[in-house]
């Protein structure tokens, strides 16, 4: 491809680009404030294809998150699982529990055609905005604190506002949102409920992962919008 402009010209028109959107957006902010998603967006709990029951899969049955969102320790997205993992357990030639049940017709359906299941989607950050999954998880950040109690959800409903503001308040001050790793999928999970987690260890465990591991959470533009 022939380039219209020199490579450094390209940066120049990208970095007032940036600017000039980066402008654009505060103006919108300032006309849109009360719709912005911080107001609608909490308690967005849209109808799924299938009625499928976090509550009972994830809170009574205690199938792992990872079972089913296989990509959320490994990958900045989260996934949400395909066909073949809800056969495992619901198909006829699988696992056949309540195979013919009617609530999953349209599980059966997706089998048939093999047509993914049209999932609506709940949580998203606007394009501008880069989130990862892994290095939360990694760090010892719970899904609990981002997307609300999932395991006692019959539908997933958008608990916290996920804005820019939400997003920083954290990063300033996050070591009393931060634990230990093998607890991150266990939502029921909290300090208090541990015996084995006293205040001294919680000290212990906060001084450890500033101090050598060293974690400060980004607040610069740049590394949330790049
Ligand atoms: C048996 C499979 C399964 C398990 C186990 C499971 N999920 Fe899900 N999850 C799904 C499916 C299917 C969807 C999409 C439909 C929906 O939103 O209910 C979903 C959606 C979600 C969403 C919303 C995604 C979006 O669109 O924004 C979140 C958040 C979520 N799950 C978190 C969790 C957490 C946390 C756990 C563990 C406590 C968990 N899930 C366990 C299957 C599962
Ligand atoms: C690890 C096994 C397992 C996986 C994977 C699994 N389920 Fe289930 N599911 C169950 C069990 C067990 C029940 C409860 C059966 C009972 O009521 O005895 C159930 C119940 C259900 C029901 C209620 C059925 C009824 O009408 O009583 C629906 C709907 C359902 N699952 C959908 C899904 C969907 C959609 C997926 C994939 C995202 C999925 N399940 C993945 C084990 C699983
Ligand atoms: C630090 C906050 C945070 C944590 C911790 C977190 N999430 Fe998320 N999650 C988000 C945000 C933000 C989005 C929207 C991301 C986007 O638009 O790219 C999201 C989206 C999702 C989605 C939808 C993905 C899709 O493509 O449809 C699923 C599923 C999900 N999260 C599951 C989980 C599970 C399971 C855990 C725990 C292992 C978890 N999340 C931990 C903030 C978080
Ligand atoms: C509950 C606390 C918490 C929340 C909420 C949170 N973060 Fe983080 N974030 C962290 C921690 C902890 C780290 C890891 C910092 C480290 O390793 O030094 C991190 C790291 C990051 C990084 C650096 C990733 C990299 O590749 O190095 C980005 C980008 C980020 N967060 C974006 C977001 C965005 C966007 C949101 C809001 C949608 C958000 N975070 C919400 C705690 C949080
Ligand atoms: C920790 C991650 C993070 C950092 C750091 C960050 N932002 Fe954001 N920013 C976001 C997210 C996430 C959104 C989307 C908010 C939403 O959807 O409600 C956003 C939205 C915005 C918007 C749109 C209006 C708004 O408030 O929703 C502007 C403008 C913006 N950011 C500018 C900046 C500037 C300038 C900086 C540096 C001073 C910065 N951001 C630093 C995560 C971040």
């Amino acid at each position: 491809m022939t380039r219209l402009f020199s490579r450094r010209a390209d940066h120049r028109f990208k970095a007032v680009g940036i600017t000039l959107a980066v402008v654009g957006l505060f103006v919108v902010t300032g006309v849109t404030y009360y719709a912005t998603p911080a107001y609608t967006r909490v308690g967005y709990e849209p109808t799924q294809p299938i009625a499928f029951s976090h509550k009972l899969h994830a809170g009574d049955l205690a199938i792992s998150c990872t079972h089913c969102h296989t990509n959320v320790e490994s990958s900045p997205h989260a996934n949400v699982p395909d066909t073949q993992t809800c056969l495992s357990c619901h198909g006829a030639s699988w696992g056949n529990i309540k195979s013919a049940a009617a609530s999953l017709e349209p599980l059966r359906e997706a089998e048939r055609t093999g047509k993914p299941l049209d999932w609506v989607r709940v949580h998203k950050v606007p394009d501008y905005a880069y989130f990862n999954h892994a290095v939360h998880v990694a760090r010892g950040v719970s899904c609990v604190e981002c997307h609300g109690p999932v395991n006692e959800m019959e539908i997933v409903r958008h608990e916290e506002p996920l804005s820019m503001a939400w997003c920083l308040d954290c990063h300033r001050e996050p070591w009393e949102k931060l634990r230990p790793a093998d607890k991150v999928f266990d939502l029921d999970w909290s300090p208090e409920s541990d015996p084995h987690f006293d205040a001294k260890a919680q000290a212990e465990l906060r001084r450890f992962l500033k101090e050598d591991v060293g974690i400060k959470p980004p607040q610069d533009c740049s590394a949330c919008h790049r």
